[in-house]
């Protein structure tokens, strides 16, 4: 089935950095007809989800909690799902919009939530932090602190507690039906989770497999990138992890920025030197004049080996 950018499936994590946004450039560029997929660094899944393959479908990523939601989403049915998630807004009190609208919470808008459900977030991220194991429920719990989360992001520190704060929004119609149809896809596309850092995944493809490489990129920061986490040296372990896939005539592509913000990647441009540069226009589409304020000096890529 042909995809047209009105059916991309957005993830249901809003990962930074994640690349829905850029799916409508990104997946025409990819090659026709694949067979095995792997989605190096998967994040949110947002290519894997939307990615047409013959043969499997495989994301591998390093971050334990989300490659750990995933496989408890795939094994679940929505119903069970659901019925979990309902238990935790209840036991916790957290704010239930779609049932009760703003005024029970006395706020007008998604704005006032913060608020209201501050005191009951910070008890279930402590709740998360301390658990005793890692489970299907604390799966899900990770999954709501991520939704009543601030911006809905994701950050761990060094101890590997959750430490993002209390956001603005909660499990809304639209958040729930995401949820449905992420959990739907993943089960019909059969996607296999891994995780693994990029250097020990067993990356077994051949010609006509295809990998699609989002790394955290060397010259911008993320909260997957703090503490060191993607420095020069793994910059290179993965160019020259490409560089084998190339040899053995498997097809790569890779995600990046050649400049950002005023700096460059001149170990990416050295070395994309040997291959092709897809430029990407991140703003495209987009009439927000502050975005394109902010991403002006920043050249997006897609760099590939066909
Ligand atoms: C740019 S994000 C991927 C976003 C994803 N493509 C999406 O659309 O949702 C980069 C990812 O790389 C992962 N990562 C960072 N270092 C890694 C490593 N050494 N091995 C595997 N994954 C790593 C991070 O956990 C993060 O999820």
């Amino acid at each position: 089935m042909l995809q047209t950018e009105t059916n991309y499936l957005k993830s249901c994590l809003n990962y930074t950095g994640g690349k829905y946004k850029l799916l409508k450039q990104i997946i025409p560029l990819f090659p026709k007809n694949i067979h095995n997929f792997i989605d190096l660094f998967c994040g949110g899944a947002n290519v894997a989800v939307n990615v047409e393959a013959r043969g499997a479908i495989c994301g591998i990523d390093k971050q334990k909690e989300v490659i750990r939601l995933f496989n408890t989403l795939k094994q679940y049915d929505f119903g069970e799902v659901l019925n979990i998630i309902n238990r935790i807004i209840t036991e916790y009190s957290l704010s239930e919009t779609s049932k009760y609208g703003y005024i029970k919470y006395k706020c007008e808008s998604s704005a006032g939530l913060a608020a209201y459900n501050k005191e009951q977030y910070l008890r279930l991220r402590r709740d998360y932090n301390s658990r005793p194991e890692d489970n299907p429920y604390y799966d899900l719990v990770f999954y709501l602190l991520n939704v009543y989360g601030f911006n809905n992001q994701i950050r761990f520190n060094k101890k590997g507690h959750y430490n993002i704060p209390v956001g603005k929004r909660d499990f809304n119609d639209k958040v729930k039906s995401n949820l449905e149809k992420f959990m739907n896809r993943i089960k019909e596309k059969n996607i296999e989770f891994i995780n693994a850092d990029f250097r020990e995944a067993k990356i077994e493809l051949a010609k006509g497999d295809f990998l699609y490489a989002d790394p955290p990129y060397l010259i911008s920061t993320a909260t997957y990138n703090e503490q060191n986490g993607w420095t020069k040296k793994e910059e290179v372990d993965l160019l020259r992890l490409l560089d084998g896939l190339d040899e053995k005539g498997v097809k790569f592509a890779l995600s990046n920025v050649l400049d950002h913000k005023g700096k460059e990647n001149t170990i990416l441009k050295n070395w994309a030197k040997n291959y092709r540069i897809n430029y990407l226009d991140y703003n495209y589409g987009n009439s927000n004049y502050q975005i394109k304020k902010k991403t002006l000096n920043t050249t997006e890529v897609l760099i590939t080996n066909y």
